[in-house]
């Protein structure tokens, strides 16, 4: 009997399809609503939009048919897409694994670029504050939780011997700073370890920016701090309704790129800002980074984002 049923539901079903709901652009619009157009171009829907002003030579990120909007700034840059705009409230400066154990002298000789990216990275730091733009930092921070599920790719990766005994989580010891006293330098990347820290200056801006409820902090288990389904710096993102992402740190085309690919592909806007971010690898994988960089967003440097922002 109930057999009976469904068969002639399934017949009835088959013989008069629904025509589907996603078919046209006509139907996506019905479903989403429309932005604003009179401005130029739209690139999107209410939800999600670019406006291209002024020819298409302007990109507006604001969204301001459907968030508010309080004093949008306008951003040179300095690859295909020569304008921004964006909304301060939803903005944020992404800064990536300026930690001691990448960047101090006596851990990471070679960092140089990184330590040069130091100085520019503390004015992009006071120039979001000073508009209200949120510094969210993102740095590797292990707990054993991660030291069990960490793949042995990534395992081997940050070994120097190819063994466990001096990958993640493994004790580095001390070192000596520069008025003779010891540093303990902490377990490999764990979390609240003295080479997990932003390196030099950056910790003091980094724990004022905490306490001063300007800055966040975030701990990441990967080259990403936006892989898989959800990381804490995503959670934030999303509740918070940021749209667009100033990207530094090091290294350039590892940590930096991971985050900064995988923002994209979840719809942030992506801003690459060269001269607050380097790596040690060769000048071929930078070159990538400002490549890929200008095809999925934006690229710019300090100078030009603060003179935006009027600083
Ligand atoms: C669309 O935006 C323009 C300004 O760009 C504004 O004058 C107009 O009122 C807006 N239209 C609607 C329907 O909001
Ligand atoms: C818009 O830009 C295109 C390509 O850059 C150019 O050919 C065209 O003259 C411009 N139109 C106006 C009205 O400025
Ligand atoms: C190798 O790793 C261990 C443990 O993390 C550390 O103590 C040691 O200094 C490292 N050696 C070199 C040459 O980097
Ligand atoms: C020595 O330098 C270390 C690292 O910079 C610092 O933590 C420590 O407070 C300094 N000690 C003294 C006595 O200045
Ligand atoms: C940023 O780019 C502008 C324009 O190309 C240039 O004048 C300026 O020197 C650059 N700033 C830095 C720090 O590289």
């Amino acid at each position: 009997m109930f057999l009976a049923i469904l068969t002639a539901i399934a017949n009835v079903a088959l013989a008069s399809p629904t025509p589907q709901l996603y078919d046209s652009s006509n139907s996506i619009a019905a479903l989403t609503g429309t932005a604003n157009a009179s401005a130029g171009p739209v690139l999107g829907n209410y939800y999600n939009y670019w406006t291209l002003r002024s020819n298409k030579t302007v990109y507006d990120l604001t969204r301001s048919d459907r968030m508010p909007v309080t004093s949008p700034k306008v951003i040179p840059m300095m690859a295909s897409r020569k304008t921004a705009i964006i909304e301060p409230s939803r903005s944020a400066l992404v800064i990536i694994d300026m930690q001691n154990f990448f960047l101090h002298p006596q851990l990471d000789p070679a960092a140089t670029g990184g330590r040069k990216a130091v100085q520019p990275t503390l004015e992009m730091i006071d120039g979001f504050r000073a508009n209200g733009m949120k510094v969210l930092w993102t740095n590797w921070g292990l707990d054993n939780f991660d030291l069990v599920t960490i793949p042995p790719s990534f395992l081997e990766g940050f070994s120097n011997d190819s063994t466990m005994a001096t990958t993640f989580g493994s004790d580095m010891g001390t070192i000596k700073a520069a008025n003779g006293s010891s540093i303990a330098v902490g377990r490999k990347l764990m979390r609240g370890s003295w080479n997990a820290q932003p390196w030099d200056k950056l910790y003091d801006a980094q724990v004022a920016g905490v306490a001063s409820d300007t800055d966040l902090y975030f701990n990441k288990n990967r080259l990403s701090g936006l892989w898989g389904a959800q990381t804490p710096l995503g959670l934030y993102l999303q509740e918070h309704e940021i749209t667009t992402l100033f990207f530094g740190g090091v290294n350039s085309d590892q940590c930096v790129w991971g985050t900064l690919l995988d923002a994209y592909c979840k719809g942030f806007d992506v801003v690459y800002v060269d001269d607050i971010a380097a790596t040690v690898s060769p000048e071929a994988a930078a070159e990538m980074v400002r490549y890929n960089a200008d095809l999925n967003g934006f690229v710019t440097n300090s100078t030009l984002v603060l003179s935006g922002l009027g600083m």
